[in-house]
Order: C-alpha cells, then sequence, then structure tokens
C-alpha cells in the first residue's frame, strides 16, 4: 500500500491509472477505522481495479462547539487496517495541503443541507461537499462509497455529483451495526459503559417503529410518538430530531410507505451526539 500526504502525488498516481484504463473507487473516510469503513472499502474493491482510501479529519465541517480537536485518531492502526483490506493507496493529506493560505472556495447543496444534521449543525454539509468535491478532483475516481449510517450526507452528495456532472458514480454500503444493534462509529469511543447501553435507544426505537409499521400504523404522528417515548425512556438521551422522510428528497411524510425512512439524531447526557436510521418496512420493494 502506498501512502501519500500530498495532493499533487495523488493526482499524477491517479493520472498514471487512468492512462493503464485502471478504475479507481474512492472511499472517503476521517480516520478511527471500525467495521463499517472496511466494509465500504471491500465494496470499493468489488467496483474497481484500485481503491482509494482518504483519511482526512476535515477541519471545515466542524462547528465551533464541536469535538474536532478530540476526534479519535491514530494513522498506525488505521494504515495497518487498511494495507489488510488490500488498499491501494492511502491518502492523508496535510490540512495545509487541502486548505492553503487564501482557500476561498465551497461548494454546498442547499436545501437538501438544511434541515435535520443540518439544522443542528449549521456549515457542516457544505463542508462536507467542498471536501468531498476536492477529494473526487484529487484521486479522479470512477466510484466513490459512503454508508448510509450518514444518510443525508449521502444523500447531499448524490445530489451534488448530479447537478454538478461529477462523473462519479456513488456507491451506497448499508449501515454497519454491533451485535446489539448500535451503529458502529467512530465517535462511539467516547460512551462510558452506561451511555454505551443508553446508545441503544436508537436501535431500539428504530425496531420498534418497524414493528408498528408491520402492524399496520402508517400515521407518522402516532409513529414518532412512541418512537420518542422509547428514546426518552432511556436515561440522558435528548433527542435532536425524529423523522419520517421519503428516502431521495429526505422531505417529511405523513402517511408511511414501504420506502419511508425513519431518520433520528439522540445527544447523551448533553455532549455524544449520535445518528441512526432505518427503512420502515423489513423488505424493500
Ligand atoms: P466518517 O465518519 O469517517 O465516515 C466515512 C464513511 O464511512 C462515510 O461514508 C460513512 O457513512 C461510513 N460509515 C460510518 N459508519 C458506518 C456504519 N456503521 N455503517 C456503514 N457506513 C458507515 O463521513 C465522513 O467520515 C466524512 O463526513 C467524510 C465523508 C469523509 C467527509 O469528510
Amino acid at each position: 500500500m502506498i501512502v501519500f500526504n500530498s495532493s499533487s502525488e495523488m493526482t499524477d498516481w491517479a493520472k498514471g491509472q487512468a492512462r493503464l484504463g485502471r478504475k479507481i473507487a474512492l472511499v472517503p473516510t476521517m480516520g478511527f477505522f471500525h467495521r463499517g469503513h472496511l466494509e465500504l472499502m471491500q465494496t470499493a474493491g468489488r467496483h474497481a481495479d484500485e481503491v482509494v482510501v482518504s483519511l482526512f479529519v476535515n477541519p471545515i465541517q466542524f462547528g465551533v462547539n464541536e469535538d474536532l480537536d478530540s476526534y479519535p485518531r491514530d494513522f498506525q492502526r488505521d494504515a495497518d487496517l487498511a494495507q489488510q483490506e488490500g488498499v491501494s493507496v492511502l491518502f492523508a493529506p496535510d490540512v495545509d495541503d487541502m486548505y492553503p493560505e487564501g482557500f476561498q472556495t465551497t461548494v454546498s447543496v442547499s436545501s437538501l443541507s438544511r434541515h435535520l444534521c443540518g439544522a443542528d449543525r449549521p456549515g457542516h454539509f457544505n463542508g462536507v461537499t467542498t471536501v468531498v468535491s476536492k477529494l473526487f478532483n484529487i484521486v479522479r475516481p470512477d466510484y466513490a462509497v459512503f454508508g448510509q449510517k450518514d444518510f443525508q450526507q449521502l444523500a447531499v452528495i448524490q445530489r451534488m455529483v448530479k447537478d454538478l456532472n461529477m462523473g462519479v458514480e456513488i456507491v451506497a454500503h448499508p449501515i454497519v451495526r454491533e451485535k446489539d444493534g448500535l451503529a458502529m462509529s467512530s465517535r462511539n469511543t467516547y460512551l462510558k459503559p452506561e451511555q454505551r447501553k443508553t446508545a441503544l435507544s436508537l436501535s431500539r426505537a428504530i425496531a420498534m417503529a418497524q414493528s408498528l409499521f408491520n402492524d399496520g400504523e402508517g400515521q407518522t404522528t402516532v409513529l414518532k410518538r412512541e418512537v420518542e417515548k422509547e428514546i426518552l425512556s432511556f436515561p440522558g438521551t435528548s433527542i435532536d430530531y425524529v423523522e419520517f422522510v421519503n428516502q431521495n428528497t429526505l422531505e417529511p411524510m405523513s402517511i408511511a410507505d414501504n420506502r419511508t425512512l425513519l431518520v433520528m439524531a439522540v445527544t447523551i447526557d448533553n455532549h455524544i451526539r449520535l445518528i441512526d436510521n432505518g427503512q420502515l418496512a423489513l423488505i424493500s420493494c
């Protein structure tokens, strides 16, 4: 596995691969890999000849009171794991390389970025779309793999690629969970044992909504009330949002159908914010 820290070296390599007719799949990450990240790398490997993983804790997608400084980092562990997955290139640029002095251009997807996580984290998605655009320009991938755990991020990126004719095929990977249902996240390392139990409130609430829906309850006001009750029955939880939305537009739905997505963000003990989502129908159609 090659490690590049400079974007120009990364692009030179990518151009060389294109000349050889070899396809590239990119997996953008902020590191501190868990099984979710590793599965994205495996999916990338099934789509292309070469897998590039980017590892960059992107400062411009963090708000002023967020966890940029404490975000978990372990470069050597990540590099070893990526190598074991057969990754060709680990691209780990410096902040100065990505955002040199004078940097002032941003990419923004207007309305899709505004509600749900965008309402709680103003500017967050502009930071994501800007860095992902830069990564696409630097790595020139044919495919890029993103997780459905960050459902809004995925929707925003799909919109951006379409609107700006970026020519990268976006591949979505399902949510990877712990055995007990907790969606994997680098931020789960913040959870103390009691909070780890509380974190199950999200997946439990999703399972409950799925079961109510499959028993015939379609009114999202009713489903929302039950979901909120379930989450708040766990100590230390506060709800940032619980919504039932159309998977593509993220517009709220009043009557649920088979493709309705239940999306939620919950804060534990006032400082650990977790997100999760699930389709209401257990079988997709
Ligand atoms: P990060 O949180 O490191 O996630 C990198 C990728 O892994 C994202 O596509 C995310 O959706 C996916 N992922 C994380 N946990 C997952 C899980 N449990 N199951 C499936 N996929 C999962 O998302 C980011 O980084 C950044 O915003 C980034 C896109 C890299 C831009 O900076």
